[in-house]
């Protein structure tokens, strides 16, 4: 059976019982409701306020196949089963049908040949909410499901506290961690029962501790339905929801390979094509990379088509980073330039039926994608040639970003091996360092720290740049003032600026503000801090371990380094419009500036 077919037979299954079919909302959440995620990640989150009591205007019972993104397992992609990109089956109940009706159904659409899915009853296996000391056990899963298992003539126990399978156990009661539901860490939420496929039934009846079996692979999670009955406040109560809801989602990747018999997702007509494709882009075809390129770019062209494009913030940085690692991938296997792009075509046009708005954003998707695989193949060969001068692959993860992985790949291609032991040491106490830094970030500098005054500290750093840049080197920082209401500057400097210098330096300022660079703190033993070449001044006292902010994509090209402790905005794009409002003599030899943010 094909993905479309299941797509489309879920959703005739849910229509023939009264659900409206609604489509499917964009990655990027808009006004539904912001439970702190950058991203859609589960069919539920578009309406989570129909789920707290809004009337949705499609009625009570909704089915739809959503776009959802979850980057949190992205070092696992490459598995059987982990995905970025995926779309999420679900119906949902607001306030209408509650667990009798949805868990008979759940089970007809899997088992049914007519008109569901045909799978094997006998090879499901359900866990259900064990409770809390406030929430009592899920009985009502329990006796419905052991009501469904008889109907089909399966065995029907409720494992003990052991979570164990024996003598006939196919109901497991787990507690929150496992079988209670909520999308980030406040909303709508409730116990669930999770639908588990069984892929090795030649082995006979499942035996041993449920978690076990999951871990390796012989159950497999289909389908989850929760059951939503309370509003987690912010204060972290339980709010009973005025009106009960169902919440159900059903991975089409991981289900669309269990319908066909395939372990793997990769090997579902979702990515075959794509795959194929990148068969043919390289020379070197590795499996695990090759799915890692799949999952990244479908993942890219849906989020690019969602209006999202690669950039150093929020969403813009996670696509930067999902096509970046692609290419890398696609590299180990020697791929052809413009891959990304190759890849994406292949993919636009799996999908294009289904989801209209690849279509109508193809020539953007393609262009990004070959904007950003440009970009980064510059970093790369830039990288690349100080990995000839210097192999050292802490600095090279510092200054250029470069992954651990690749700087032993590019090792490994010159016959050379580098020292693991002594990188990840460095890693672990640069970590360390960082850490220790963050816990007292709000230290040094700044007396208040209104969102004003730190942009005005941001906005310092790049005026100082600036000057720098229109003035000479020899600019220094002789004082530095801050309010909420203006930034004050000295810097030494003999003369009286000119109207264009002045014009120069605020245009400067305002590319990098509109540029939205990254604003990046580092933490480094002072030594390492002073090879940077960040700016310090008054020769002031640093200890030894000291915290240093850039301006832009990686260190060594940054706009702006600085010693200093912080705060700063995390983008430059928060700043809004600079603006120079005085320039004066202070003393023989030494200038200020008073500029403002509009
Ligand atoms: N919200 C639940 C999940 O994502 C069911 O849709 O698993």
């Amino acid at each position: 059976m094909t993905s479309e077919d299941i797509r489309q037979r879920f959703l005739d299954f849910f229509e023939q019982r009264g659900h409206k079919i609604i489509p499917s909302a964009s990655l990027v959440p808009s006004d539904y409701g912001d439970n702190g995620t950058l991203f859609t990640t589960a069919g539920m989150q578009p309406l989570i306020p129909y789920l707290l009591g809004k009337p949705h205007p499609a009625g009570t019972r909704i089915a739809d196949v959503q776009k959802c993104l979850r980057t949190i397992d992205i070092d696992d992609v490459g598995d059987n089963r982990h995905n970025t990109f995926f779309e999420m089956l679900g119906n949902w109940s607001l306030g209408d049908y509650f667990k009798k009706e949805s868990i008979p159904w759940s089970f007809d659409f899997l088992t049914n040949k007519e008109y569901g899915l045909g799978l094997d009853p006998a090879r499901f296996y359900v866990t259900v909410f064990a409770g809390t000391k406030e929430i009592p056990r899920d009985e009502g899963s329990i006796k419905i499901w052991q009501e469904v298992f008889t109907k089909y003539d399966l065995t029907n126990k409720v494992a003990g506290e052991d979570e164990m399978f024996k003598d006939g156990v196919r109901i497991i009661p787990l507690g929150v961690d496992d079988n209670f539901w909520i999308a980030g860490d406040t909303g709508p939420c409730g116990g669930d029962t999770e639908i588990f496929y069984d892929t090795q039934p030649e082995k006979g009846a499942p035996i041993g501790k449920f978690n076990n079996l999951v871990e390796s692979f012989r159950l497999i999670e289909v389908w989850n339905n929760v059951f939503m009955e309370f509003n987690k406040t912010p204060e972290g109560k339980y709010e009973p929801l005025a009106a009960k809801n169902v919440d159900t989602g059903m991975g089409l990747e991981r289900t669309t390979a269990v319908v066909n018999g395939q372990d793997n997702i990769f090997a579902t007509d979702l990515f075959a094509p794509i795959l194929s494709e990148i068969k043919q882009q390289v020379a070197n075809f590795d499996e695990k990379a090759s799915r890692i390129v799949a999952d990244h770019v479908r993942t890219a062209v849906f989020m690019i088509a969602d209006g999202v494009v690669p950039s150093n913030t929020d969403r813009g940085y996670i696509l930067r980073r999902i096509i970046r690692r692609a290419v890398r991938f696609a590299d180990q296997m020697q791929a052809d330039t413009e891959v990304a792009r190759k890849v994406a075509e292949v993919v636009i046009e799996k999908y294009k039926k289904v989801y209209p708005e690849l279509e109508k954003n193809r020539d953007k998707i393609l262009a990004e994608l070959n904007k950003e695989e440009e970009k980064f193949r510059k970093t790369l060969a830039q990288g690349l040639k100080e990995f000839e001068k210097n192999q050292d692959p802490f600095d090279l993860y510092q200054t250029f970003g470069f992954p651990i992985e690749l700087t032993e790949e590019l090792a490994k291609e010159r016959g050379l091996t580098i020292d693991r032991q002594k990188f990840d040491e460095q890693m672990a106490k640069h970590q360390e360092i960082s850490k220790a830094g963050s816990e007292q970030k709000f230290k040094g500098g700044l007396a208040g720290h209104s969102d004003q005054t730190v942009k005005y500290h941001t906005a310092t750093h790049l005026l100082h740049s600036a000057l720098r840049q229109v003035l000479g080197k020899d600019v220094g920082q002789k004082g530095s003032n801050i309010t909420d209401e203006r930034l004050r500057f000295d810097f030494a400097y003999p003369t009286k600026l000119t109207d264009k210098e002045k014009a120069e330096v605020e245009k400067i300022v305002n590319d990098n503000i509109s540029a939205d660079l990254l604003v990046c703190r580092i933490e480094l033993t002072k030594d390492e801090a002073e090879k940077t070449g960040a700016l310090h001044f008054f020769g002031e006292k640093y200890g030894d371990n000291v915290s240093i902010y850039y301006i832009g994509d990686g260190i060594e090209d940054a706009v702006s380094k600085e010693f200093c402790g912080g705060p700063h905005v995390e983008n430059t794009g928060a700043l809004g419009r600079f603006k120079i409002t005085k320039e004066e003599a202070t003393s023989a030899g030494v200038r200020r500036i008073k500029a403002i943010l509009e």
